[in-house]
Parts: C-alpha cells; structure tokens; sequence
C-alpha cells in the first residue's frame, strides 16, 4: 500500500526504541509483518564525529525495507551533514522532537524542538532542500501545552512527508492517557499522513482508535518488545494467545539472530528481551535469575529449552 511515496507492505510500524531496535529485532519484526521501521534515535553530532558504534546501530538486514532512520540534534547544519551522511543507508530520514530524556533536552534536541519550533522548523527546510527521499517527524502532542494547529500546518507547509504523534505531552514522559481527540483534530488539518502513537497493545485498540481519530497507521512500541508477533495479529485483525512453545521458539530465533549480529555481547543484550518474553506468565522468576547469571549463547539457549 501507499504510504507517503513509500510503498509498505503493512500499516502497523515499529517505533524507534533506544536499546532494541537494533538490526536482529527490527529482522524479527519485519517477519512477522511488521510495514516500516525505525533505527533508534542516532545523534547526528555522533555521525558528524564519526562514531564507528554508531553504524553498527543503523545496519539493517536486507528484508528490513523500507526503513526509517532517525535522528536527534539541534544545529541545522550538522543535521543535515548528518541527513546527507545516512540517506543511502535508508528510505526515509526521521527527525526526534519528542524524546523526553534530560541529556537530549539540555542540547535542545529531541522534544525540546517543541518549545523552540522554529528551530525545527530550519531542520526540516534544510532537510527538505537537500534530501529527496521522504523526511518525517516524530514529536509528541506537546511539550506542557499541545500544539496548535497552525504549527502542524507549518511542518506541513515545509514538505514534511508524514508526521507521527506520541499523543502525549513531553511532561507526562509515558504515563497518563493518550489524546485521542488531538490526534483526530490534527489528521482533519493536515494532508499528509498522521501515524499514530501510544498505547497500541493489540487489534482491538487498533479499531478504537481508528474509530475515534480516523488514523490509518499505526506506530507499536513497548507492546512489541517481548511481542514481535503483534505484527502478524495486527495484520490478521486476530489478538491470538500464544502457547508458550510458540514464544520459546521466537526467543530461540532473536537470540540466534542476535548471536549472529553482536557476537559475544548478544547475551548480556539479550536479557531484557528474555525478560519481556516471560512477563505475564507464572513461576518466571527462576528463569529470570538464571538468565540475568547466564554468560553464553549455549547457556542461554540450555535455559530457554528448559521453560
Ligand atoms: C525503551 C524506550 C526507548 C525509546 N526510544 C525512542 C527513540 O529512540 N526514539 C523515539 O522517537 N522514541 C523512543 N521511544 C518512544 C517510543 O518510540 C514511543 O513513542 C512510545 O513508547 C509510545 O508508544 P508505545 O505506547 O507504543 O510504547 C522510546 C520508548 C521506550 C519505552
């Protein structure tokens, strides 16, 4: 289907997600049917410099397409050197203006771009002057306040390809409701496409947000950690319950993928992801402690067989 001028083969998208969407669960993801993804936020003062840790962040599998990278930083020139730099890399270009974290506020960065809109503003017509495949923006619905219409229209205005919304304010961080009924205001103003986000955690939330924003896609975070078949129920219209032989079977292919992708540090990476594939289900705790111990793949794996 048509999306923007991007061609995706879904409309439920992976959210960038500092710390897990690396290149093995953005593979696992795609598997499972998931339509477009999103590098984690890369700073572009990181690629100005040259930071070799930084690739390896933004690599992508070859059935990872098309694919989003973002990136987070305030000077206009250096994000487009670093736009510029990346661009082969990826179909589309993302810029944060949501993230609520300190260290990337206090470089004005981030969600920060909310409070100085213009500066964005300059990123995005650098951007749209010097970059021609799509230029998105991930922002929240506010810093305290919510944006107005006029600054949605600004972006819009600038050529901006589609914007998704956390429908949250930056000071709620990723707590309290999302706002429906801002997401639904903006998607009457604007042409572009509006992605929704937050909260996404199955089909029937899906249908209830369709119906009250009129939104069309949809961006999943925190639910596809531990869950990356969400994508396959999402795309099915189906919230399946998964036996448990199901996920161990889905742990066994990201740890190998992760095996193949970091090699020694694929473990100690790992267990966050072991973590979340248990939440929910009795009696873990054992399995938590001993892969929180575990130091190799072969353990790793000698304890997933054993759930
Ligand atoms: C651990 C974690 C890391 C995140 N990293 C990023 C990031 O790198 N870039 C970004 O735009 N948003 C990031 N987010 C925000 C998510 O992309 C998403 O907007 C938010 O979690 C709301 O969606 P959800 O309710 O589906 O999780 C992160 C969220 C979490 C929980």
């Amino acid at each position: 289907m048509k999306f923007a001028s991007l061609e995706v083969s879904s409309p439920y998208f992976l959210a960038p997600l500092a710390g897990y969407t690396d290149k093995p669960f953005r593979k696992l993801c795609r598997e499972f049917g998931c339509g477009l993804t999103f590098s984690e936020l890369i700073s572009v003062n990181a690629l100005y410099y040259k930071n070799q840790k930084t690739y390896k962040l933004i690599e992508r599998d070859k059935i990872d397409k098309p694919y989003c990278i973002q990136l987070f930083g305030s000077e206009p020139d250096i994000f487009l050197y670093a736009a510029q730099t990346v661009e082969p890399l990826c179909e589309c270009i993302d810029i944060n203006a949501g993230c609520p974290a300190p260290k990337v506020v206090k470089i004005k960065a981030g969600a920060y771009l909310l409070k100085e809109p213009e500066r964005l503003f300059k990123i995005v017509e650098l951007l749209k002057k010097h970059i021609s495949k799509p230029v998105s923006v991930k922002l929240r619905m506010g810093y305290s306040e919510p944006n107005k219409n006029d600054f949605y229209k600004e972006l819009e205005n600038l050529g901006v390809d589609f914007i998704t919304i956390h429908a949250r304010l930056k000071i709620q961080q990723f707590k309290g409701e999302p706002d429906l009924v801002h997401v639904a205001r903006v998607r009457e103003v604007l042409k572009i496409p509006v992605v929704y986000n937050g909260g996404v955690d199955s089909f029937a939330k899906v249908k209830e947000i369709r119906e009250k924003t009129g939104c069309e896609f949809f961006m999943v975070g925190q639910a596809a950690i531990g869950k990356p078949f969400i994508f396959e129920d999402l795309n099915d219209g189906e919230d399946r319950i998964r036996d448990i032989e199901f996920v161990k079977q889905v742990m066994m292919r990201h740890l190998k993928y992760m095996e193949e992708f970091w090699g020694e540090t694929a473990v100690q990476k790992f267990r966050k992801f072991f973590h979340a594939y248990l939440k929910g289900y009795p009696n873990v705790k054992k399995f938590y402690n001993m892969i929180n111990k575990c130091k190799t793949v072969e353990e790793a794996i000698e304890i997933i067989e054993g759930i």
